[in-house]
């Protein structure tokens, strides 16, 4: 039997996917994580398919060769929708048959299922709406649910830079069209709005259920590695945590210091 030594790689194009890192590990603490951001690319979610798979590649690329990674998951929606299925169906069967890559849209959609959503709000990155991925896989999933979507691209740049005071009067503008067409549900479809979540419950006054991703992947995961016992005997069980960005920036620090604790140190991922 293989030894225990692989991490589990947690990607996203910021410092978003870091409330899912910690999420997860404080679900699952006992494997050995690498969070990798891609602080110096980020907001992915205007810019083009080529783009985004490329650099989604590359980082998922870095896990997996430079970082002892077996198992990756796509933190990140926008590129969970852009690059997920072209890794898995090009990039992994000619390089690297035995891993394995999550993304979070299929998990994020059969949560909603099984809590009996139907008239589902998803509020996501220009990227994310566009694609229409969601409406997709919610066919695929339960195809009498509906997805009601708005691309809030204000979001990101409010969270990554401090926007908080400007944050109620964005939300309440993209929010209120939305609730008005009677929606059960509400996903929060890209990793930074777990930033707002309780600005989101409070704003909508808890009328619909708020799907948050922090809450939804950790137990998609646990349940998955239960299913995989190929994949989980292969992870380290040391309980560590290494973080890394492809910029190492004032507002990336700040937040690994807010979500994961003082004295967690970053390193620089180049690739
Ligand atoms: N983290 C991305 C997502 O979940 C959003 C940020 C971006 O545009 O890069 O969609």
């Amino acid at each position: 039997m293989a030894l225990r030594s692989k991490k589990i790689g947690i990607f996203d194009s910021g410092l978003g996917g870091l409330y899912v890192a910690r999420a997860v590990r404080a679900m699952l603490p006992h494997y050995d994580y690498v969070y990798l951001g891609d602080t110096l690319n980020v907001p992915y979610g205007g810019r083009s398919l080529d783009a985004i798979y490329t650099l989604s590649k590359d980082a998922i690329k870095y896990l997996f060769e430079e970082q002892e990674c077996d198992l990756a998951v796509i933190a990140c929606n926008t590129a969970s929708v852009t690059a997920l299925r072209k890794l898995q169906i090009e990039f992994l069967p000619k390089h690297h048959p035995d891993k394995r890559i999550l993304g979070v849209i299929v998990p994020t959609l059969e949560s909603a299922t099984e809590l009996g959503a139907s008239r589902i709000g998803l509020i996501a990155t220009d990227y994310t709406v566009r694609s229409k991925i969601y409406d997709e896989e919610i066919e695929k999933i339960n195809a009498h649910a509906t997805i009601f979507a708005k691309a809030t691209p204000l979001l990101v740049p409010l969270i990554e830079n401090q926007g908080e005071k400007y944050m109620d009067m964005v939300l309440a503008d993209y929010l209120e069209p939305l609730i008005e067409q009677g929606l059960d549900s509400l996903i929060l479809g890209c990793t930074h709005y777990i930033e707002v979540k309780d600005r989101v419950r409070d704003l909508t006054r808890h009328r619909v259920r708020v799907l948050s991703q922090d809450e939804i992947i950790p137990p998609k995961l646990k349940d998955y590695l239960s299913r995989h016992p190929e994949m989980e005997e292969r992870l380290g069980q040391g309980g560590t945590l290494k973080i890394m960005a492809t910029d190492i920036n004032p507002s990336f620090l700040k937040n690994v210091e807010k979500l994961m604790g003082e004295g967690v140190k970053t390193e620089v991922a180049a690739f």
